[in-house]
């Protein structure tokens, strides 16, 4: 399914009309993307909460304003029209799991295919994952976050028979700004991940 879209408005169609996952008929809507589609750095997170299925954005509620001025920390912004400050944000899952649990392994490999095509059309030059479930699922790690964030790693697709065009994207993981909420010391490392964004951005650009 994930490969007969050719734009990102199929893609959601597709996701919308897909009855393959459970959490669709608990969720009030279908939560897709935010930021500029142009942008050069795609953000992941793992999948809506409460606020996210109410506004039908990803990113919206304290995690989502916390995400914001991380990324304002380094200048990019979800709304910025310069596609140099932009950024582009979607989830795992484009369903909140009833109660916000963590998606089952079984919901992240039947979302996979439609995460990676949407990572194709929007063909980002970094993939910034937030957490370990977007982590673990689109590096095919299976250390947890501590683990795998903070270092660059090549990203290519995962779903086997997907047909992409883009190869080799530079992809980094860091904590998930709920983690850092509740793990304010944390914030440290996020900070050196996010330099780190911010110097290979700079460096691409240049
Ligand atoms: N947490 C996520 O991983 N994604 C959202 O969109 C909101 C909270």
């Amino acid at each position: 399914l994930a490969n007969e879209a050719n734009t990102l408005e199929e893609l959601a169609k597709t996701i919308e009309d897909f009855d393959g996952l459970a959490v669709k008929t608990h969720a009030s809507q279908m939560v897709f993307a935010d930021g500029n589609p142009k942008a050069e750095i795609m953000v992941i997170g793992e999948a809506p909460g409460g606020d996210e299925d109410r506004m039908g954005k990803p990113f919206v509620g304290k995690a989502g304003q916390l995400l914001d001025r991380m990324f304002e920390a380094i200048g990019l912004k979800r709304d910025a029209e310069d596609i140099k400050n932009a950024i582009y944000i979607s989830n795992i899952l484009n369903w909140r799991p009833p109660g916000n649990r963590t998606p089952t392994p079984q919901e992240i490999e039947i979302s996979l295919p439609f995460i990676e095509k949407h990572i194709d059309l929007i063909a980002p030059k970094i993939i910034v994952l937030m957490g370990s479930v977007p982590g673990k699922a689109l590096l095919n790690k299976n250390e947890g976050i501590t683990k795998i964030r903070g270092k660059w790693h090549t990203y290519q697709s995962v779903t086997e028979g997907l047909k992409t065009k883009n190869k080799d994207i530079q992809a980094i993981a860091s904590f998930h700004p709920a983690y850092l909420l509740r793990q304010p010391l944390k914030k440290k490392e996020s900070w050196h991940d996010l330099r780190a964004i911010r110097e290979l951005y700079d460096g691409k650009n240049s």
